[in-house]
């Protein structure tokens, strides 16, 4: 490197050779460029300096500042990208999985901008989102369904927008987790069976559980108590954070730097980016330190490497001890662990910088300005059965997004439904479930299935349903405009001797046919059957699919030849107990689609809407065929590298049943005249770009550009996600899957017409991690690069010249 980058370098120097300023990741220490938070500095730090050491301190502490010269009220935080948790008129959005499955950058941007809408309106300044991680290391991980899926790259895109939607919205982006958080199994520790204390598992405002929020949701604690719910562990020395005693500890995330910055660390470059005002610090380990007081991780990478601003706060539990989270890199914390005496002891003894509490406190409340919360125009906070009716028009974003998002992924002309003369709907997933749309979900004992229609998740990500339209609510009123006869069995176990059900006798009357699945089915021209899993926080998953949903779906399909599957699913769900039989004449694939769940899927089915939606995650064909299982020791080794998910199955030649990215059309469509453009010549092999929001500025640079022609060539208007991966060049020494994933762009296109697709490649985007220099690095030479309409059905092939 060039001396004159010594200054700029020193930043993005490995962590074992920091100098104790970087360390200490201040903001005032000048290595990163504010942008456009500078003025929210400016006023964060004009308030900090009027504040006494212990106003300070209770502000850490998330405390509230009242009667004196300077007040704060601590933030009003909560869960989640699918609507502010536990209140009444409020909006059940769709969950982030089944979002990010819209591959549509509108509507995740509507979406966002939506959610965030009724936070304010609500009284909250801050949405404990966008969710990068878990990404799905493991088909297991029970919180998959929560976050934007184990592509690093589509990741990243996604957050950065939701984060920039939540502030549209007027609230602080608070992304989670961070970070190599998972999976559930142990995540606290054996002693509390791995998930007991699980943060925000209340049920919606109309369940009649006695609602929890976690520490992670409750900001607005009043100052000198721990935030709800948060319990620490205290341990014998104050300022070691390894474990000597694997017994009470969480596992730890064990990571190489290659596939860190990669994978992991990837997405957050985009999220921080887009303006993100706090980061939520993961209950977990990595690298055997605790994910909130690890200083390489916070100090140095989120903080300098990445130039992020905000502030760090724990999920539950993730605040272990006093001394080694506040040198670590929490900003925010327990006033019980931060108390007024045990800071002031610190920074007596020198353990603690002055300089580094006052850093602390700005990151605290810079969001709050960067959020323009200091306006005075927000309303003040509601109280959850207040009656403040958030919900606005939402209801037809929710459903627009809902029917965007599903994903055909069978069709043999069974679909657009067009006046079924017969139609059956089986399965528990088609109606109601028999408590209510809020009925409380247990954490470890959610799943695998669900006993209703599955429109929100557990834990976290549980939705607050002001209603819920079922499958079976919205098909019976769209099918009674035909005339269509509709029967059902709402059960996915329902078996004629067990239940005693006397309709078999009634052969008296024509159209009572035999009540089992096998008579309703030859009994029906169409058969719709609905399963579901579900998994989430609190408890990894035991399965991937279902012997008695399986059972039902084979039974219903030997009976009936035109029988169309419908999934709904919080992660992989697999499909070969019943893909290959003629039978099954479509297959359509859905996350939980929030309140308007029955009219979405309904709009889909009959042709309303023409399915666009794409998977996130590869389905495979056997359990097996995944490379990366739970891990039930301390140490979870991430061996498998950047090898999870579509890259892995490339990389070991293993075939999918769906690859990553695959979803149907009622219509098609063809690809020609690929272009691949470089845009900028004589570029460094290492960024060296100044440190801004987001890292490295030229990292942003668009380099090339690559364009392709997509031509409608069915009958009817649809949209197309055309998507671009990327090989790097060989000999480079990149070390990279085979395909990454580096553009993606859902276009509509009338039928006979045709769009010119365009994708801008940043500097990043070719780039790779180089571990001895601790920049990234753009390779030289030929690029592949590839159009299609999944990860394996690529149209078009071109070359890139770097
Ligand atoms: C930085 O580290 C050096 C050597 O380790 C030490 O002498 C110095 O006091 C430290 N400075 C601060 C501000 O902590
Ligand atoms: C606010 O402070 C003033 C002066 O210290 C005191 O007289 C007053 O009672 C306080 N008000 C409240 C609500 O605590
Ligand atoms: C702080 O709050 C008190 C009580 O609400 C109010 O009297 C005082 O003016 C406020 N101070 C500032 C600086 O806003
Ligand atoms: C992890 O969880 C499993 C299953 O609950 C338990 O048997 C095991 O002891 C735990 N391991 C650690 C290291 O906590
Ligand atoms: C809610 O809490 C109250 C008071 O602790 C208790 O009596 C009641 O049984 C709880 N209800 C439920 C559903 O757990
Ligand atoms: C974890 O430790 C490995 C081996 O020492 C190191 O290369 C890597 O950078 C560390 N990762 C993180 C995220 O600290
Ligand atoms: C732990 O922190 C307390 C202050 O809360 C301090 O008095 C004590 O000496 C510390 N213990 C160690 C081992 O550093
Ligand atoms: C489903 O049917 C089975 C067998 O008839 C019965 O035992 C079970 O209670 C039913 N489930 C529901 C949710 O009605
Ligand atoms: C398909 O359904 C028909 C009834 O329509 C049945 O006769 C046939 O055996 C079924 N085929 C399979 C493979 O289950
Ligand atoms: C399905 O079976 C019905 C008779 O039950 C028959 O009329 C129809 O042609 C069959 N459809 C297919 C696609 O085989
Ligand atoms: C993980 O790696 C550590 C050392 O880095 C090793 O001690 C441990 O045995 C490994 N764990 C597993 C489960 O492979
Ligand atoms: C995958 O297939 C390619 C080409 O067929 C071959 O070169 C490669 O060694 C295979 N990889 C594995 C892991 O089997």
């Amino acid at each position: 490197m060039k001396t004159s980058l010594a200054v700029l370098g020193a930043a993005t120097l490995c962590a074992a050779s920091v100098s104790n300023t970087t360390k200490d990741g201040l903001i005032t220490d000048g290595l990163v460029s504010l942008g456009d938070w500078q003025s929210a500095f400016d006023k964060a730090q004009n308030f900090v300096s009027q504040l006494t050491t212990e106003e300070k301190i209770t502000i850490i502490g998330a405390g509230s500042l009242t009667n004196t010269s300077a007040n704060w009220t601590a933030l009003g935080i909560s869960d989640g990208p699918q609507g502010a948790q536990n209140f009444y008129y409020e909006s059940a959005f769709s969950m982030t999985c089944a979002l990010a499955m819209t591959w549509d950058k509108d509507a995740i941007y509507k979406q966002g901008k939506a959610v965030a809408t009724e936070f304010y309106q609500k009284g909250l300044q801050m949405l404990a989102g966008p969710v990068s991680n878990p990404m799905g290391r493991s088909a297991w991980g029970g919180r998959n369904g929560e976050s934007f899926g184990p592509d690093a790259y589509f990741n990243g895109i996604l957050g950065g927008i939701s984060a920039k939607a939540y502030q549209a919205g007027g609230v602080i982006a608070g992304g989670k987790h961070f970070i190599l958080y998972e999976q559930e199994t142990n995540r606290t520790s054996s002693m509390s069976g791995g998930g007991g204390m699980g943060g925000g598992m209340g049920g919606g405002p109309t369940s009649s559980g006695n609602s929890t929020m976690g520490a992670s949701t409750s900001g607005s604690a009043p100052s000198g108590s721990a935030p709800s719910g948060m319990t620490l562990r205290a341990r014998a020395d104050n300022s070691s954070t390894t474990q000597s005693s694997t017994e009470s500890a969480p596992y730890s995330s064990n990571i190489d730097d290659k596939t860190f910055r990669e994978t992991y660390l990837w997405p957050w470059y985009d999220i921080i980016k887009a303006g993100t005002g706090a980061v939520m610090c993961a209950m977990t380990e990595v690298n055997n330190t605790a994910a909130c007081e690890d200083s390489s991780l916070l100090m140095g990478m989120l903080k300098t490497d990445l130039g992020f601003p905000g502030m760090v706060w724990p999920d539950q539990n993730g605040q272990k001890t006093a001394l080694g989270s506040a040198t670590g890199g929490l900003d925010y914390g327990s006033s019980s662990t931060w108390s007024t005496s045990t800071i002031e002891a610190f920074l007596s003894n020198g353990s603690l910088s002055e300089a580094r509490l006052n850093d602390m406190v700005i990151r605290n409340v810079i969001g709050y300005y960067r959020a323009n919360l200091d306006n005075g125009e927000q309303p003040s906070k509601a109280d959850y059965d207040d009656y403040v009716d958030t919900m606005s028009d939402h209801a037809n974003i929710i459903r627009e997004n809902g029917a965007k998002s599903i994903v055909l992924l069978k069709n043999d002309g069974a679909l657009p439904l067009n006046k079924p003369r017969r139609m059956t709907l089986f399965g528990a997933n088609a109606g109601p479930v028999m408590g209510g749309p809020n009925l409380q979900f247990t954490v470890q004992g959610s799943g695998p299935t669900y006993q209703g229609h599955l429109a929100s998740d557990s834990g976290s990500a549980q939705s607050s349903l002001p209603y819920l339209i079922t499958p079976e609510a919205a098909l019976t009123l769209r099918a009674s405009k035909e005339h269509t006869n509709v029967k059902w069995i709402l059960n996915d176990t329902y078996s004629t001797s067990s239940s005693g059900n006397t309709l078999v006798t009634l052969s008296s009357s024509e159209t009572a046919v035999d009540a089992s699945y096998a008579g309703y089915a030859a009994a029906s021209d169409v058969c719709l059957v609905f399963i579901n899993a579900l998994s989430g926080e609190g408890a990894d998953r035991t399965e991937l699919y279902n012997e008695d949903q399986d059972t039902m779906v084979n039974t219903v399909a030997a009976n009936c030849n035109n029988t169309i599957v419908f999934i709904t699913s919080t992660g992989i769900r697999l499909v070969d107990q019943w893909i290959e039989n003629e039978n099954v004449t479509a297959v359509l694939y859905s996350g939980p689609l929030g309140q308007e769940s029955g009219n979405s899927i309904t709009d889909v089915l009959y042709g309303d809407v023409n399915p666009s939606g794409r998977l996130i995650h590869t389905i495979a064909k056997n359990e097996s065929d995944y490379n990366v299982e739970i891990c039930y020791t301390y140490n979870c080794n991430y061996t498998e590298g950047n090898y999870i998910d579509y890259k892995y199955f490339e990389h070991s030649n293993t075939t999918a049943r769906y690859a990553f990215g695959h979803g149907l059309s009622y219509t098609s469509f063809g690809y020609s005249d690929i272009k691949t453009t470089k845009l900028m010549s004589n570029l460094s092999y290492h960024a060296k770009g100044r440190l801004e929001v987001g890292g490295r500025a030229d990292l942003y640079d668009v380099v090339a550009e690559v364009d392709v022609n997509v031509q409608n060539t069915g009958s009817r208007d649809g949209a197309e996600v055309p998507q671009l991966y990327i090989g790097y060049p060989e000999g480079s020494g990149a070390d990279q899957p085979l395909k990454a994933l580096r553009g993606f762009e859902r276009v509509e296109i009338k039928k006979d017409e045709h769009s010119q697709v365009k994708f801008q490649l940043r500097r990043r985007d070719l780039s790779f991690w180089d571990v001895t220099a601790q920049e990234w690095a753009l390779p030289t030479g030929d690029f592949k690069i590839y159009v299609g309409a999944s990860s394996t059905d690529i149209r078009q092939t071109g070359t890139l010249a770097m």
